[in-house]
């Protein structure tokens, strides 16, 4: 938080949001399901991949406020399993848009103390792009900061699927598959997300209210935040407004207020008859 604000320029809109922020309600994991891109484009009459190419330098923009911001974990909806359903030539120019940022954002990853990692079925990707998504996992390892996801060819079903069968197959390797039982805490351990927070925030840019198979498990109660900024004018400020509205949210996990709950113990039940 203080090291955000001290890289914003005062009086700027950004630092003006920044100074807003409460740092000890912050989101845990922020997921950004970064949709809009060949809106963008059509509306300034380019190709769809441009929309791709600006869309770069938001991801850039929102990793390095949430890392300066102390958020835990970052997860960005990049390339759904749906998405091989797009012309080859737009998914080729997504695949070297990611070497090229894996390329060039190593170095801020370092600085940043930014820990990279993929969830989605990494080995069915392009072979150069999962070559360097292995290099930047492997260097960046050792980081202790931001914990950022890149969710390629993810689909939340199967990632609910996949961590099923790895159940299925740890049970099995030690006999016990006659007798296995799957309990919530067991399939949290074993889904892409295993060992983090479950996202308290999730962003969906362009204004599409649907879910478009991400983290299907992991955003049970997560506060959802859907903007219609596309995702390559979504910046810093975007990203803080979010988090601003975030923390006026009464999260309540099926529950009441603590308000609430006084009251309703006041009340006396047999106030309202059932029949
Ligand atoms: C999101 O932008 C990027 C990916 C899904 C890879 P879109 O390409 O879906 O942009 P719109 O929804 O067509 O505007
Ligand atoms: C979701 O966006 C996937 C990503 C942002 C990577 P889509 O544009 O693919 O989703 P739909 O088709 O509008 O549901
Ligand atoms: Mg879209």
């Amino acid at each position: 938080m203080q090291e955000l604000l001290r890289v914003l320029d005062p009086g700027t809109e950004d630092w003006g949001l920044a100074r807003l922020i409460d740092p000890s309600r912050l989101p845990a994991h922020v997921a950004i399901i970064m949709d809009g891109n060949g809106r963008w484009a059509k509306r300034r009459f380019l190709p769809r991949v441009a929309g791709h190419k600006a869309g770069v330098d938001s991801v850039r923009s929102v990793m390095e406020t949430a890392a300066r911001l102390r958020v835990e974990v970052l997860t960005l909806y990049a390339f759904s399993s749906e998405n091989w359903k797009r012309p080859k030539s737009e998914i080729d120019t997504l695949f070297r848009l990611l070497r090229f940022f894996l390329r060039q954002e190593l170095a801020t990853m370092m600085e940043q103390n930014i820990q990279l990692n993929a969830i989605g079925r990494i080995e069915d990707l392009p072979e150069q792009a999962r070559d360097e998504l292995h290099r930047v996992i492997g260097l960046t390892s050792r980081n202790n900061g931001l914990k950022v996801n890149l969710a390629l060819n993810y689909s939340g079903r199967s990632d609910i699927i996949d961590g099923v069968n790895r159940l299925i197959e740890e049970a099995r390797a030690q006999g016990q598959l006659g007798s296995l039982e799957i309990s919530e805490e067991m399939l949290q351990g074993a889904v892409s997300t295993s060992g983090l927070p479950d996202p308290d925030l999730l962003i969906r840019t362009s204004g599409e209210m649907r879910i478009s198979n991400f983290l299907l498990w992991q955003i049970a109660y997560a506060e959802i935040y859907v903007t219609q900024t596309y995702w390559p004018d979504f910046r810093c400020a975007d990203l803080l407004r979010a988090i601003l509205d975030f923390q006026k949210r009464e999260r309540r996990f099926g529950g009441l207020s603590a308000l609430e709950r006084v009251q309703a113990e006041d009340q006396v039940a047999e106030a309202v008859p059932v029949r």
